[in-house]
């Protein structure tokens, strides 16, 4: 299984709902488990665990089953944001759905589905977020970008550098809860190799279905971003700036910043 450069598969990822609900052979799932503890994070300070789980660990009621599922747990620290412990979440699990799709297997987030109580109890740490896995039952990839269903760039950043635009796409293309795409991307007056992150603030309505996931969202497309950096020869550092903090755009929270060599 490989962890190459995950530029072009951001091109045609997508969520697989549809399995095949024969377990993965051992070896395979050796090999995932081995790539889980090589996973990268945004913040060392805050503890994680990932467990593998299968379908009878999940009380997944209308959703659909997959043959199994990586359960992520966290510790519950506040990190820049009150919800940086998600974000971290974010950050490192989509290195695994990126994975996945780049390895012939499905993957999607799964925000609803829970785990049994015994998995829940089996972590001294908060369960954040399910994903399921497996052998996938319809199309692995999308054939074309415009099979998408994104904003389009403009909506999304204001920066006037165009050489950051194959950067900013690979975010953009990112997934995100109910397919919100809570994110924001701006650029720095005192440092042209910066782009900062926000995320939207949602009304009180939005808010109840998606203020859970948007710190996850904002992770995962941070990756993106991280992925789209590399793919193009930087050097990324991910920092957090008081700075930008202060000139975020109205109606948006300041998250992070990807500060590119
Ligand atoms: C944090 C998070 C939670 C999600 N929860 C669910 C879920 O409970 N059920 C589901 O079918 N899809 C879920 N999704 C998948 C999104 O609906 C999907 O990523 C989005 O619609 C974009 O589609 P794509 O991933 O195929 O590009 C979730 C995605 C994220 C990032």
């Amino acid at each position: 299984m490989k962890d190459a450069d995950f530029y072009p598969i951001i091109f045609k990822r997508k969520s697989i709902r549809k399995y095949d609900l024969t377990p993965l052979d051992d070896d395979t799932l050796e090999n995932i488990k081995d790539h889980i503890a090589s996973l990268k994070s945004l913040y060392n300070d805050i503890e994680v665990d990932f467990k593998i789980i299968s379908q009878n660990d999940v009380n997944s009621r209308m959703m659909k089953k997959a043959p199994h599922y990586i359960a992520a747990f966290s510790e519950i620290k506040e990190k820049y944001t009150k919800e940086g412990y998600k974000t971290n979440i974010g950050f490192i699990l989509q290195q695994m759905d990126l994975f996945f799709s780049a390895n012939g297997l499905g993957s999607c987030w799964q925000g609803i589905p829970k785990p049994h109580k015994e998995v829940l109890k089996s972590s001294d740490l908060e369960f954040i977020i399910l994903m399921a896995f497996g052998n996938p039952k319809e199309t692995l990839h999308r054939n074309n970008i415009l099979e998408f269903k994104r904003k389009p760039l403009h909506k999304i950043c204001k920066i006037s550098d165009s050489s950051f635009d194959e950067i900013l796409e690979a975010a953009r293309l990112a997934p995100s809860a109910t397919n919100s795409q809570p994110w924001f991307f701006t650029e720095n007056t005192e440092n042209n190799n910066v782009i900062n992150v926000h995320s939207f603030r949602p009304n009180i309505m939005r808010a109840i279905m998606l203020k859970k996931y948007i710190p996850i969202d904002m992770g995962i497309a941070l990756y993106h971003l991280k992925v789209g950096a590399e793919h193009f020869g930087k050097v990324v550092e991910i920092v957090f700036d008081e700075n930008a903090k202060d000139n975020t755009p109205n109606g948006y929270n300041y998250v992070i910043s990807l500060k590119m060599d």
